[in-house]
Parts: C-alpha cells; structure tokens; sequence
C-alpha cells in the first residue's frame, strides 16, 4: 500500500535507501575478499572482453551510465543499445562480447526479442539485471543479479533505476578489480543509501522549484559525460509524468542546434557535479545564461557562480563513482513535484504501461 504517501511514485523515491541497501547487501565485503554476485555471474564477467548492453526506457540509461563506467574503470569496450533498435539491425559481436540485459520487469518484449537475437548471432552468453526473480528475462539469461527494489508500482521508474546502477556498479568493481584496480570504491558505494537519504531530506526545497516548471511547455536537461544519462533520464521523467516536452542533452552539444530555442519560456536543468568536467559545463551554462535562460543547477558549494537567472541547489559532496546515482535523485523529485501541481495522474500517465509485453 502506499501507506502515509499520495503516490506510489513518492514511496518508491523514498524507499530507495532501504532499496540500495539490499541490493549492496552480502554482495561488497568490507574487507579485500571477492564480491559476491554468485558463481554464474562472477564467471560470466571473468570471461568478457567487451560488453553490450540492451535495454528500454530508463534501463536504457542506467545502462548508458554504466558504459562510462566501464569504459574509464575496467577499459572494456562498451556499447548500449535501445533493444528495439539493436533487434532490427545487423550487429555482429567482438571475440568474448557478453550481453548485460537490464529490465526492471524482465517481461518486456523488446528487451526478450533482443536477447533472443543476440544468441543468435553468437554473443558470449547474457548476464540480466533485473528486478524480478521469476520473470521470462531471468529465465532467459544464463546469470542473474538481482536488483532487489521490490515491487515498483509508479509506471515512472524510480527506485528500479538507482538499484540498477549499483547492481552495474558491483558488476564494474568486479571487473575493475580483475584489472587489478584497488581503490575506495567499495567504500564509495557502501556510503551511499546513507548519501541518498541526505539527499532525499531536501525534498521540500525542490518542491519550491516546481512551480517554475507547471506551466512552461519546454524544458532542456544539461548534463556531461557520466552526467549526460542522467541529464536524458530527467527529461524522459519530466516527459512521462507531466506532460512537458523535456530533452537531454550533453551540454556541450548545445551550441550546436538546441541553443536556438533557449529564452525566458525554457527552463533549463543542469547537473553540476564537481568532476573533471565542471569547468566546460561552467561556460555552458554561461551560454545559456546569456540568452535569457532561467537555469536550474544542482551542483557542490561553489560550484558556479550564481547570480541572476540561475536558481543553484546545493548537494552533498561525494565520491565521482557514485555521484550519478545521486545526482538523478533531485531530477526524480522534481518531475513529482511538477506533476503533482499540474494535477496529473502521477502513478498512471496516460498512453503508458508499466510494463511493454507487445512489441
Ligand atoms: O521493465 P523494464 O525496465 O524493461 O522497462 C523499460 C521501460 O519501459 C521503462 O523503463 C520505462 O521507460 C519507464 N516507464 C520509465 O520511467
């Protein structure tokens, strides 16, 4: 039941501490012994060379994040793709190419059909991440690691998603530390339903921000490198749930087109986390600032200077390994607060189903 909450999709945002936490659970020993992610699973990365992943929707970008992931701390090739599209087209594999398969569900269709193709065309087996045990993806995959969020009701995915990236993000250490790799990561990752929880504390600041969104038509979501899926995962909530056209975009991309539609009518949303990329975010934002944009930042202390045009959020700081999974947190909240003032039905938007079972 949705118990003291008006909505499902505002319990599953504030069950997410309790959600990380199990997925974390039993799988990161504090001490230097092997992650336990099950034999299959350990064996199935021990033997990748490189990775494809296949999902939909928002399991499309937790697996978006999850190829910077890879890419920069395990050096494996990495590529994502929308499994509606990687079904219709000819893809071939690289010598030890394994499948990550991400579905919150397990029973969309179009995730099911990718994977079946991928077989087919000889990929290295299929490691699934999912959220339920019994589902038709979980029988079709050779190893499961299960995201344990326990039943999402809101058709916009919430705590599906953080818990998909920390179970990618054990997947990444297991690989990181085959490399040899030996850092704080571990610790990162167990700091964080404690950080997430700190972060879900500033809700009633971030509804203070949605009345700028209710009654605009357009929105942009800015975000770079690791940052950028998170920037395309806020815009497809804002999307889904309160009817507002929102894009993501890298935010390096946007002189290159999207800069034309900024004006007093766009809100723009960054993420401004303090990574190697702060600094061309900065002059971004700067671009955006200029043209009369009304910017809405979620970045560090000091991390740009803001004056007019710029309403900045304050967020904790943290380690750059886990700083997607919390910087999509202040995102999630604001889409609900925004649809919630629009009026619409926040758990059921229309056209939309939770889950896709037909093509
Ligand atoms: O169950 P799945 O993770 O396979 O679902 C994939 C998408 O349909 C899903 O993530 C969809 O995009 C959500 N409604 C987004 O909030």
């Amino acid at each position: 039941s949705r118990g003291e909450y008006r909505h499902y999709m505002q319990k599953e945002i504030f069950e997410q501490p309790m959600a990380l936490g199990r997925t974390l659970q039993g799988r990161l020993p504090l001490d230097d012994a092997p992650l336990a992610l099950g034999e299959k699973t350990m064996s199935l990365l021990a033997n990748a060379r490189a990775i494809r992943i296949l999902a939909c929707g928002t399991s499309y970008h937790a697996g978006l994040t999850a190829a910077y992931w890879f890419e920069s701390l395990c050096r494996l090739p990495c590529r994502v793709e929308v499994a509606s599209e990687f079904r219709y087209r000819d893809s071939y594999p690289m010598p030890n190419e394994l499948v990550i398969a991400i579905s919150q569900s397990g029973e969309t269709a179009d995730t099911l059909a990718a994977v079946h193709d991928a077989r087919e065309r000889g990929f290295d087996g299929v490691l699934a991440i999912c959220n339920v045990d019994e589902s038709s993806l979980a029988r079709a995959a050779d190893a499961v690691l299960l995201t344990r969020a326990g039943p999402e009701i809101g058709v916009a995915s919430t705590k599906a998603f953080t818990t998909q990236l920390a179970a990618l993000a054990l997947t990444v250490l297991a690989l990181a530390e085959r490399e040899g790799v030996r850092s704080d990561m571990r610790q990162a990752l167990l700091r964080l339903p404690t950080q997430v929880e700190e972060i879900l504390a500033m809700d009633s600041a971030i509804e203070e921000l949605a009345a700028a969104f209710a009654d605009k038509h357009h929105a942009l979501f800015l975000g770079r490198g690791v940052h950028y899926p998170i920037a395309l995962e806020g815009a497809l909530k804002l999307k889904e749930i309160s009817y507002i056209h929102a894009e993501g975009y890298p935010a390096g991309e946007l002189k290159h087109g999207p800069l034309a539609l900024v004006n007093e009518e766009m809100p723009v949303v960054a993420v401004a986390p303090n990574d190697s990329l702060l600094e061309k975010l900065r002059s971004n934002l700067e671009e955006v600032r200029a043209r009369g944009g009304q910017l809405f930042v979620f970045g560090e202390d000091g991390a740009v200077d803001h004056g007019g045009g710029m309403r900045f959020h304050s967020m904790p700081a943290c380690h750059p390994f886990i700083s997607p999974i919390l910087y999509v947190l202040p995102l999630q909240m604001l889409s609900y607060h925004v649809a919630v003032l629009k009026g619409t039905d926040v758990d059921r938007p229309r056209n939309l189903a939770k889950s896709v079972t037909v093509e």
